[in-house]
């Protein structure tokens, strides 16, 4: 059965929503909580060193797959090697279902924060979260705690997956209008935000911070590991969302261009971004801490509360401007999902699947917003759905996304022919690409992500015990296990079982 897929209208409308699944929260707060965690201006280097080692070769192969074989990654896997491809593919989605579960999760947090804004986040009279002293905790520290504390926080939740349907209910060519609108104003907002950061009172030093290298840190492997995995997650890649929005593009599209296209977006916002949270945060002496969580909902806006006039302002804006580059990407995660699984199910229609994907996807996001206080003394993350949260985050995010860049690489440089995906990306692209991106597919990127992989595993796993088992779970010692056998459980078992499934319709194999 030959499947309807979707098309985007024009060349701009696939790179601003390409650009769009890549700039998100990750470029707006992570980038520079890591800058700041690995030696501001010397993190530049391994940044860059990851953008060229394996940021652009894997966005050019994941575009190269999707526009080539015009399907989501399971089936475009399945077209190199089988099965066992399908089998990766299937494992990458699965990995980026948890994800889509939980960052719409934190989306509608920041719209729980932004509904605050209107009301008493600005106001310097916040209850103190779990009865803590007021010293401990910041103003938006004890909203964000107190909110997230609540049962009603789970209607933001249910908003966010509310406007990610609506977004993909017509496939590319919702997706295409809501970019179109959405990628500029983001631009446009964080400009605003640069122009407010350094021309506060001692903004400019926090810029001049953020390119004093300090070169010290360069011999510390944990900032190499740090700017590899910021490059996967911020470039959006190794679950094949990249694959799927390629696998809309016309048959003769440039991949090498393409690629960079969405990777110079995607950086150059990285580094503005940089200048307005390093300008604004230390006009004001707040220390950026290396979590994405803390710098959205109690750094930032704490830096944004000290603001000479306008504080309530400047929060909307930046609660808005977080929803907006958030949601961007959110819908193009739950796109990889509802396309893998209608090119497997071509017959299951998109209503149906749209309306699938959001029932279990709903069901996961609502468990990590679920506000049962499990952590009185905020030793560790307050509640049971945050801290669940926080542990299905390091798998995915510290291993998951690593494991699919490498069987992608794996695939295509050994098992398949790496001569025929770069003859079929060179016939199409501008430039064209010679046995360096070969020996960088075969060796080099492998060669790190394994290096990556065995690091996280001996300095977190070994050394320090599984992740979550030193946390404050009011007796549940237990869940940390729960979370990496349900990680696993949820990922290889569900990838086994969908390949196994048939069904596959493998029309227009390569
Ligand atoms: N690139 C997005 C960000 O920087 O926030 C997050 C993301 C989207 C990660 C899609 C992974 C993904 F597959």
């Amino acid at each position: 059965m030959t499947v309807e897929r979707g098309t985007w209208r024009s060349k701009l409308g696939f790179i601003l929503a390409a650009s769009g699944s890549a700039i998100g929260l990750g470029n707006i707060v992570f980038f520079s909580a890591n800058a700041y965690k690995f030696g501001a201006g010397a993190f530049y280097v391994p940044y860059f060193v990851a953008l060229f080692v394996i940021g652009l070769p894997i966005m050019i192969l994941e575009l190269g797959l999707g526009r080539f074989t015009r399907r989501s990654l399971p089936e475009s896997l399945r077209m190199i090697d089988g099965p066992r491809g399908e089998f990766a593919g299937w494992f990458g989605i699965l990995n980026a279902t948890i994800i889509t579960m939980y960052y719409i999760t934190i989306l509608g947090w920041a719209v729980g924060m932004l509904v605050g804004s209107f009301s008493s986040l600005w106001q310097p009279s916040a209850v103190p979260a779990f009865g803590l002293d007021a010293g401990v905790l910041n103003n938006s520290m004890s909203y964000f705690f107190n909110m997230i504390s609540e049962y009603n926080t789970i209607a933001f939740v249910a908003l966010v997956w509310a406007l990610n349907m609506v977004v993909v209910f017509w496939g590319t060519r919702s997706i295409e209008a809501v970019v179109k609108i959405f990628v500029p104003l983001m631009w446009v907002f964080m400009i605003v935000l640069i122009l407010r950061g350094v021309t506060l009172p001692g903004g400019m030093q926090g810029v001049f911070l953020l390119f004093t290298p300090n070169f010290s840190v360069m011999s510390d492997p944990e900032v190499w590991q740090g700017a590899f995995s910021q490059m996967f997650f911020t470039l959006s890649l190794g679950f094949g969302i990249m694959t799927t929005y390629a696998s809309y593009l016309p048959k003769d599209s440039d991949d090498v261009g393409n690629a960079s296209s969405i990777c110079f977006m995607n950086c150059s916002f990285e580094f503005i971004a940089g200048l307005a949270i390093f300008s604004l945060l230390f006009a004001f002496a707040i220390a950026p801490k290396a979590s994405t969580l803390s710098m959205m909902f109690f750094v930032v806006p704490e830096g944004i509360a000290a603001f000479p006039f306008a504080v309530k302002l400047f929060g909307i804006l930046f609660f808005v401007l977080l929803i907006m580059a958030g949601l961007t990407s959110s819908v193009s995660l739950v796109e990889a999902l509802i396309a893998a699984v209608l090119d497997k199910f071509p017959h299951a229609g998109r209503k149906r699947v749209v309306a699938l994907v959001a029932a279990i996807g709903m069901t996961g996001s609502i468990a990590f917003a679920w506000p049962m206080v499990i952590d009185k003394g905020l030793a560790s993350d307050g509640t049971l759905g945050l801290s669940l949260l926080d542990m299905f985050d390091h798998w995915v995010f510290q291993y998951g996304l690593m494991i699919c860049g490498l069987l992608e690489c794996v695939l295509v440089g050994w098992v398949y022919d790496v001569d025929k995906v770069l003859a079929h990306i060179n016939e199409t692209s501008s430039i064209k690409l010679g046995g360096k991106f070969k020996v960088l597919i075969r060796y080099i990127v492998p060669a790190i992500i394994i290096f990556v992989i065995g690091w996280n595993l001996i300095t977190q796993e070994l050394m320090q015990g599984l992740y979550g088992t030193s946390f404050e779970l009011s007796g549940a010692n237990w869940l940390p296990w729960l979370v990496f056998a349900g990680w696993l459980g949820f990922a290889l078992g569900g990838a086994f079982l969908l390949t196994r499934l048939t069904d596959t319709n493998s029309e227009g194999a390569a």
